[in-house]
């Protein structure tokens, strides 16, 4: 047996043992809290200035990761492939790990392509021949929409296949500790959460970030998406307090997503003026450590200079 499915096998169990971990939020005290948090915000700081130096020759294996399905995965995979790529110059492919049920190729209008990672993972094809350039710009590896497909896929096979691409690779993993969720952390380095502001989608976050902990995976952080701010919702500091993890970025409900997502195109291309757009912006720039805001159009200066002289 080959050191890679035993370096897997031994995951695996570490996994398996973590699902067995009573879950104690409660007894986390608020000092252990706030010692954990500001411990991993200046990690994160400290890792985003070395990834900094280091972006150009050692490419990134990000993970877009939730407990509960629906939650913005996809959505933000693609978004944030699109800005990442064209705005802050970081060549990136997105990755559709979620083979049962993949809507990423869907999402951008890709329903026949030639190379899948079904094929790659089969040993069919090498991975950078199933990366599939959008004419947005978006590179994507996706999944086949064929049941056929699925039949002697590895999974586990996902972290040696891309080590193989020279880019950097944003994987948009499948919801929970299934399969494929847990090949997805595996073959990420870093893992960014992604949850909607109520309780079962943050209990599930706390699951996934015990089983990244135990593979030694960077945590980014979260983001909560769909925010309408309305009471029911749980704050930022709740989620932070259930999760032990930093809430990086706040995505509000925007109809204009699901525009986007009709005319299968990344929302910053369809509409560079939704709402949403500079908290895409904003998390983009906290990914790769330097911050690039969205042009403002002319009408949209001109409002602003009205508003201050009013
Ligand atoms: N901020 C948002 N505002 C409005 N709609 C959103 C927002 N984020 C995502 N959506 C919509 O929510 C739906 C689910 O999103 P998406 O497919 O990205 O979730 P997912 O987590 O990838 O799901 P799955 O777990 O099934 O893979 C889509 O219709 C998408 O357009
Ligand atoms: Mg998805």
């Amino acid at each position: 047996m080959s050191i890679l499915k035993n370096f897997y096998r031994k995951n695996k169990a570490k996994v398996e043992s973590v699902s067995k971990t009573k879950c104690k939020i409660d007894n986390i005290s608020k000092y252990n809290l706030h010692r954990k948090k500001t411990k991993m915000l200046k990690q994160n700081s400290d890792d985003e200035t070395s990834v900094k130096k280091e972006f150009k020759s050692e490419p990134r294996k990000i993970a877009i990761v939730s407990g509960k399905g629906g939650i913005g995965k996809t959505t933000l995979a693609i978004n944030l492939g699109y800005l990442l790529n064209k705005e802050f110059k970081m060549d990136n492919v997105v990755v559709d790990c979620n083979m049962t049920t993949p809507h990423l190729g869907v999402n951008l209008g890709l329903y026949n392509v030639d190379i899948t990672l079904n094929h790659i993972l089969k040993d069919e094809s090498r991975a950078e021949e199933g990366i599939f350039e959008h004419n947005t710009g978006v590179k994507v590896i996706p999944s086949s929409l064929k049941l056929t497909d699925l039949s002697e896929v590895d999974m586990f096979k996902l972290p040696e296949k891309l080590d193989d691409l020279n880019i950097n690779v944003i994987l948009d993993s499948a919801p929970g500790l299934g399969r494929e969720g847990l090949a997805a952390i595996s073959a990420a380095d870093e893992i960014l959460f992604v949850t909607q502001p109520y309780t079962t989608a943050v209990v599930d976050l706390y699951r996934c970030r015990k089983v990244a902990e135990k593979l030694d995976k960077k945590i980014i952080g979260i983001v909560v998406n769909n925010r309408k701010n309305k009471n029911h919702e749980l704050t930022n500091d709740e989620i932070e307090k259930i999760t032990e993890i930093p809430v990086i970025s706040s995505i509000p409900y925007d109809m204009e997503i699901e525009r986007a997502l009709v005319k299968k195109l990344p929302l910053s291309f369809y509409n560079p003026k939704a709402k949403s757009n500079d908290a895409l912006y904003s998390l983009a720039s906290t990914i790769a450590g330097f911050e690039i805001k969205r042009k403002k159009t002319f009408f949209e200066n001109l409002l602003n200079s009205f508003r201050r002289t009013v």
